[in-house]
């Protein structure tokens, strides 16, 4: 058993997607251990995306993700890292597969829905991060 973290990002939330992106994690059979609706601090965002901090995008990702609610949660089931990266799709949607989120609901890389976690360690710094309130499940 993995656990993961998500975020739906300003734009999937502002398209009325967090059912939509929720429902297809739950129908592949991962869990939903911990959600919330909020918004999210600069100062996290920032750590969250810290190995971005020298490229050229990491101004604007962090307004993005500041720019209005979000959905932070941890999912868990087997293999969920790769399930649920591989359930998002490529970060730029016009290279994810259709059928995945990216794939199916964006078109620009700059508003590409939602985050999952790379790896194992950075699922756990992650989930760390954005829930230092620990997860229910
Ligand atoms: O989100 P993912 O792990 O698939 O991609 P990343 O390479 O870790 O990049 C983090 C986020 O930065 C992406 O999801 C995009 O929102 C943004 N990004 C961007 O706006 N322009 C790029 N050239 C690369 C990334
Ligand atoms: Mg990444």
């Amino acid at each position: 058993m993995e656990k993961t973290l998500v975020l739906i990002k300003p734009g999937g939330v502002s398209r009325n997607l967090i059912g939509e992106i929720t429902k297809r994690l739950e129908n592949r059979n991962l869990s939903v251990a911990a959600m919330k609706l909020m918004n999210a601090e600069r100062s996290t965002v920032e750590k969250h995306y810290a190995e971005h901090a020298s490229r050229p995008f990491f101004g604007e990702v962090c307004d993005y993700l500041t720019s209005g609610p979000i959905v932070a949660m941890v999912i868990s089931g087997a293999n969920a890292v790769k399930a649920v990266r591989s359930t998002m799709g490529a970060t730029n949607p016009v290279e994810a597969a259709p059928g995945t989120v990216r794939g199916d609901f964006a078109l620009t890389i700059d508003d590409n829905l939602v985050h999952s976690s790379a790896d194992a360690d950075a699922a756990k710094a992650e989930i760390e991060l954005w829930f230092s309130e620990g997860t229910v499940k």
